[in-house]
């Protein structure tokens, strides 16, 4: 699992522009979401099936008052029906990013 997320890091790593640390990127948090989430939740356009307890990340995003800042808080700290996945701050606002573009 560590190494897994390690590898991913360093993946992400390389792909990702210099310069842009520290700012919620939603191509990191696509890739996080589609290992991480699709799972569950119907987490782009382009997939067809989730599972039917969670919302897609469309209709989260859609929500009245979706606010990225809380969803990364939320993130960090899950509701109980989620497993806690050990998210890092960044990783929260990259996912919180992501799905905020799915509006
Ligand atoms: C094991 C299944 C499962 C996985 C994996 C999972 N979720 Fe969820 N998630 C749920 C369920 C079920 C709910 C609905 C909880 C409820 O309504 O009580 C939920 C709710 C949410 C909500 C809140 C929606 C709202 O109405 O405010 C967000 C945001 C969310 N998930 C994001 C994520 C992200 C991001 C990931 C991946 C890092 C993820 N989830 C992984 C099952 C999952």
């Amino acid at each position: 699992m560590m190494r897994l997320i390690a590898a991913l890091l360093a993946l992400t790593a390389l792909v990702a522009p210099s310069g842009t640390a520290g700012a919620a990127d939603a191509a990191k948090g696509e890739v996080l979401a589609k290992r991480w989430c699709a799972t569950c939740h119907v987490v782009a356009a382009d997939q067809k099936v989730g599972s039917t307890q969670a919302p897609p990340f469309s209709a989260i995003a859609r929500k009245p008052g979706f606010d990225a800042a809380q969803v990364a808080l939320f993130l960090l700290d899950p509701h109980p029906k989620m497993p806690d996945m050990g998210l890092s701050r960044s990783e929260a606002a990259d996912l919180a990013a992501y799905i905020a573009a799915q509006k």
